[in-house]
């Protein structure tokens, strides 16, 4: 299947690891041209050869805390410098701690409505006047499956989730007359760093063995089993792609069967 993508440009924040960097390979691997962006440059250059090495890509970078309010301009200003034009948006830079509800201090909220929620808008709002322009745009947000389904420990960032569902919708109804389709992807646990760093954390404090953790903490998910970052990147290559033309506001939840909705 061609899934028409070559030559296009996606900028993928988060793309220096995890899902961010699966997504930026797996675009690349497809024919697109890439622009990664997330704090650690290092880990940004290192990604972006790795990319470049095994896709034949051509591949740019930026380090920026998109948490900061201009960064997201700055981001989009300098793609467009690279390349001449964003296509793709895939917004992956995310990061959040959880807690008991009244053990968790307003910085926390804070920090995961700063980064996962207002990074994503601010992201979203520097791309569409180009995207307008051209009559062209994909964005795809990685979300995740707790903002349908909140576990009572995850609820800053469970709460920013069900915050950004309700922006793909809302901004899809708006951007659509323009040719922008603007989907999310919900992913439940899935085989990242920051998910090695939760079950270390597990690990650490309860003394057992490492498999044991995980097949605890994979036990109440139909398919006992974690994600993959590529089933991932390929549900936002296709939602990136022309083949998903025909679908807006909407999301994908991939969770090996975890949700329990109809929709
Ligand atoms: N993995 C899962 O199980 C899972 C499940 C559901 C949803 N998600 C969502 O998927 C997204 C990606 O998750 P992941 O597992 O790939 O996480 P990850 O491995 O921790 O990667 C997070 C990415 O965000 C970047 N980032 C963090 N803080 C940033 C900041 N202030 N400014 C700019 N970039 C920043 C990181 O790079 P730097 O640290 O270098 O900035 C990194 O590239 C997140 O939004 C997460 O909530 C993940």
């Amino acid at each position: 299947m061609d899934l028409h993508l070559d030559g296009k440009v996606a900028l993928v924040t988060g793309g220096n690891r995890g899902l961010g960097a699966a997504c930026a390979a797996m675009l690349a691997s497809e024919g697109a041209r890439i622009f990664l962006t997330a704090r650690d440059d290092e880990k940004l250059t290192e990604t972006a050869q790795a990319i470049s090495g095994s896709s034949g890509a051509e591949v740019g970078a930026m380090a920026v805390d998109l948490t900061k309010p201009d960064a997201a301009d700055a981001v989009v200003e300098a793609a467009i410098k690279k390349f001449g034009r964003i296509d793709i948006l895939v917004n992956s830079a995310g990061a959040s701690k959880g807690g008991v509800f009244w053990e968790v201090p307003d910085q926390v909220w804070q920090d995961s409505f700063d980064l996962k929620f207002m990074a994503t808008v601010r992201m979203m709002r520097a791309v569409i006047p180009g995207m307008r322009a051209q009559g062209y745009g994909r964005i795809v947000s990685i979300v995740g499956n707790t903002g349908k389904q909140p576990p009572s420990t995850m609820l800053p960032s469970a709460s920013a989730n069900a915050a950004l569902l309700v922006v793909t919708k809302g901004l899809a109804d708006e951007v659509v007359k323009d040719g922008i389709i603007v989907n999310a992807v919900n992913p439940g646990p899935t085989r990242t760093e920051r998910m090695a760093t939760i079950l270390n954390n597990i690990q650490q404090s309860s003394g057992r063995p490492m498999d044991e953790v995980e097949k605890d903490f994979v036990s109440n998910i139909p398919m006992k089993r974690m994600g993959e970052p590529e089933e991932i990147a390929r549900l936002v290559t296709f939602l990136a792609s022309d083949m998903a033309a025909n679908l807006t506001g909407i999301s994908i939840t991939a969770d090996g069967g975890s949700t329990k909705a109809l929709a």
